[in-house]
């Protein structure tokens, strides 16, 4: 399976970007992300798609027993036994697709920005669903189903270079959408909304939260930042497996 970071090129790319160098705390989603964390004290906790690590970090800062980050490509999970180390965190190599997901393990499940890569997410949800103790919690942030339909992911440009509107086309046409990002040709997949939020009630979870990310106000001066309040690129949702 292609991933786009495990080309030098893009990788190195993402090393740049604030988030890479500073962390969660400049992630313009962690505001919202953060509050709909469960208490993680002596609780054990799986994260899909973990990249650098930076929630692996944070759950067992937040008082996590056993934390496991996943992730398909070889050179992130360099850079999280790197960076983000720590007492009862583990890493491994492993697609989301292929993890074995087994029954009752976990108390909370937690991916960022990694689920918009995933075709069949049902599947995806049902093993979630699977692996998660009773009353455990599934909290995610995805691309947003309004950015994923985008026309190239990306602006529509007016003549003095500035962004006109976001295009949004072939919405219910769910499926491959080939963007650039970071110079390089990058493969996500578009859900709709109700692909989504009805697979994740079809696998057996009660809906706790559903958000769409918006800057800070404190970030809102960051280049680029006050057209994030123009349309959604984020959706947060926080899920609990039915008692
Ligand atoms: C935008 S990064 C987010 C990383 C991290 N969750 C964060 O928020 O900092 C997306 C990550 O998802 C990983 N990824 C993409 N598709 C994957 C898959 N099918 N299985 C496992 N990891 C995947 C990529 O390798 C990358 O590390």
């Amino acid at each position: 399976m292609r991933n786009e970071y495990e080309d030098e090129a893009f990788f190195q790319q993402y090393a740049q970007m604030p988030r890479s160098q500073e962390g969660l705390s400049a992630a313009g989603e962690w505001h919202q992300l953060r509050p709909l964390f469960p208490p993680l004290e002596g609780k054990s906790v799986l994260d899909l798609g973990c990249g650098y690590g930076w929630h692996c970090k944070f759950a067992a800062e937040q008082g996590a027993r056993q934390v496991l980050g996943i992730d398909m490509s070889q050179k992130m999970i360099e850079e999280a036994r790197r960076r983000n180390s720590g007492t009862g965190i583990r890493y491994q190599v492993c697609g989301i697709g292929e993890y074995t997901y087994p029954e009752a393990a976990w108390d909370c499940v937690v991916s960022n920005l990694a689920l918009h890569y995933i075709e069949d997410l049902d599947t995806v949800f049902e093993n979630i669903h699977r692996t998660l103790k009773e009353d455990g919690i599934f909290l995610f942030n995805m691309e947003h189903p309004v950015f994923t339909a985008g026309v190239g992911q990306d602006w529509v440009y007016g003549e003095d270079g500035a962004p006109l509107y976001w295009p949004v086309d072939r919405y219910f046409m769910p499926g491959e959408r080939i963007t650039h990002f970071l110079g390089c040709e990058v493969h996500k997949q578009h859900h709709t909304l109700t692909q989504i939020l009805m697979g994740v009630l079809r696998a057996g979870f009660t809906l706790e939260a559903v958000e769409e990310a918006e800057p800070p106000t404190d970030m809102l001066e960051f280049p680029g930042m006050r057209d994030e309040l123009r349309r959604p690129m984020m959706l947060l949702v926080r899920a609990r497996v039915r008692g």
